[in-house]
């Protein structure tokens, strides 16, 4: 089973958006998805349903020692469930994070997913505090999205340090790449950004689907929905996502049970 932690060091760049509408763009394209809110504000629960961060979740399986059977939430999607952060008291986000920073109690949370999923994917809160690192010593990769803005390429130079000193420790984890997100391309600044990484990273650490910037998302929050369940037929901008996942699994070897080289009926 692979675990991706979504993760970048810096705030508002797009992290829980990217976790959200990739996790549904992968459950898509056949595959069992767990997605892990691992921010104490309970950016995915709050994306959804403000109910969902009323659940145990995430905190009650660490903590309590809950099982994830029990704690998880299921969705209409089939394939598809969710691990809400679950309650965190303000006082309690540091001992929640001093709990996780070694990556050994998602090791428990990897293998009880093991049999149901066929990836678990975390979302992070931002900067490498205790969660993000316990997430990243518990992931097989990493994908961080990099808004299209001048500071961004310093925080993709600190990601990659910390990418480095994890694997030094010896932990697995990868970078399986970038997504360029909140891309305006008329906008000279956002555009630079994006060309400035094209040009200074190797072409296969960017993902070569990128995001605009689409009031769509604020949209779809707004209804508790990823932006492929918001309207039928989907927003445009939900390709870009169907996108990233098929170049996410070859990036991390996703394997299906159902996956055939056989081109499928089609007349009848
Ligand atoms: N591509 C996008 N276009 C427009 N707004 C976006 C886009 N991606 C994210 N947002 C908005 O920007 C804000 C920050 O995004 P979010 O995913 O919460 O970032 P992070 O998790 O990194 O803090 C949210 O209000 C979100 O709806
Ligand atoms: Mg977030």
């Amino acid at each position: 089973m692979k675990s991706i932690a979504i993760a970048s060091p810096k705030g508002g760049v797009g992290k829980t958006t990217v976790a959200l509408q990739l996790a549904h763009a992968i459950v898509k394209r056949g595959y069992r998805m767990l997605l892990v809110d691992g921010d104490p504000q309970g950016a995915i629960g709050l994306s959804l349903s403000k109910e969902l961060n009323a659940s145990p979740g995430f905190s009650s399986f660490i903590a309590e020692g809950r099982a994830l059977a029990e704690v998880v939430v299921r969705t209409r999607i089939e394939g598809f469930s969710l691990l809400p952060i679950g309650r965190i008291g303000p006082y309690e986000t540091e001992a929640f994070g001093a709990a996780l920073s070694d990556g050994t109690r998602l090791e428990r949370l990897t293998a009880e997913a093991e049999p149901d999923y066929d990836l678990v994917m975390f979302d992070t809160p931002s900067g490498f505090g205790g969660i993000t690192t316990g997430v990243l010593r518990a992931s097989t990769h990493v994908v961080s999205p990099i808004q299209a803005e001048p500071v961004a390429l310093r925080a993709l130079t600190q990601l990659l340090e910390m990418v480095q000193v994890l694997r030094q420790e010896g932990a697995q984890v990868r970078l399986a790449g970038l997504v360029v997100t909140m891309l305006q391309v008329r906008n000279e600044h956002s555009f630079d950004v994006a060309r400035e990484l094209l040009d200074q990273f190797p072409q296969e650490l960017l993902f070569s689907a990128n995001v605009p910037r689409d009031p769509v998302f604020l949209e779809a929050t707004a209804k508790g929905v990823p932006v492929g369940l918001l309207r039928r037929p989907a927003p445009p901008v939900t390709h870009v996502f169907d996108l990233i996942a098929a170049e996410l699994e070859d990036r991390v070897g996703l394997t299906e049970q159902a996956r055939s080289d056989e081109p499928q009926p089609f007349l009848v």
